[in-house]
């Protein structure tokens, strides 16, 4: 079949060469779905989360009882304190969305394409993982906008609350949702697959 021991050799190479380039492909094209994150990795997300929404939640609504205006304070100061405390060492986590309030939420790069997959389609309100390499992997759930949030986040907003907001957070952009709406997201950033 060969002419030659060069012919042959070349052949060779250029088998390898194909090889290789095949490789190439089919890993780079695999990379968006690269690893897996397991299911009881998901559930101590999961886990870390509850009492963050729970927290958050009861904070609010307690909050609310006292006037809009008052508990604008409480989401800003409640929020970030809960996050901090509840949740295992190692653990961080918060809320973030396409149209923050405060820019100190605004999404991090690997946020961006999960913000981008739930306005695609807000229907699928499924949590989705991501391996964020270096052993870690980040958690996100979609929120909705639920009727007790529309007087800070909805299309008409008291005067004195919006006042209150404008001053507090002059670049606002998270108003004008209406009741299901897509708002954010909760998210997680925790170590892979070890017992903390
Ligand atoms: C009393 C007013 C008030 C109510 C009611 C309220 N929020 Fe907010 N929300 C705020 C404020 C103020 C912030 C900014 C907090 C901060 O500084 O971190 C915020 C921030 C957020 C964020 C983080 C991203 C961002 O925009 O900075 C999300 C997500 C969010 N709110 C969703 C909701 C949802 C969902 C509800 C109803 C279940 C709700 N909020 C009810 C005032 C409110």
């Amino acid at each position: 079949m060969f002419q030659t021991s060069e012919t042959r050799e070349s052949f060779l190479y250029m088998l390898v060469g194909i090889g290789v380039v095949v490789l190439t492909l089919a890993t780079t094209s695999c990379q968006p779905a690269a690893v897996e994150i397991s299911q009881e990795d998901t559930e101590r997300a999961q886990e870390n989360l509850l009492p963050f929404k729970q927290e958050l939640k009861a904070a609010l609504v307690g909050a609310l009882e006292e006037g809009a205006e008052t508990s604008i304070e409480i989401c800003r100061e409640k929020a970030p304190e809960i996050a901090a405390n509840v949740g295992e060492a190692g653990v961080t986590m918060g809320r973030t969305s396409h149209k923050v309030r405060n820019p100190g939420n605004a999404p991090e790069p690997w946020m961006e394409p999960l913000l981008a997959a739930y306005l695609e389609d807000p229907e699928n309100a499924e949590p989705r993982a991501v391996d964020l390499g270096g052993g870690t992997f980040g958690y996100v759930e979609p929120i909705y906008v639920e009727s007790f949030c529309l007087s800070c986040h909805g299309i008409t907003i008291a005067p004195e609350v919006e006042a209150r907001i404008q001053e507090l957070y002059p670049q606002d952009q998270a108003r004008g949702f209406r009741v299901g709406d897509f708002r954010g997201m909760f998210w997680v950033k925790m170590p892979l697959g070890e017992v903390l």
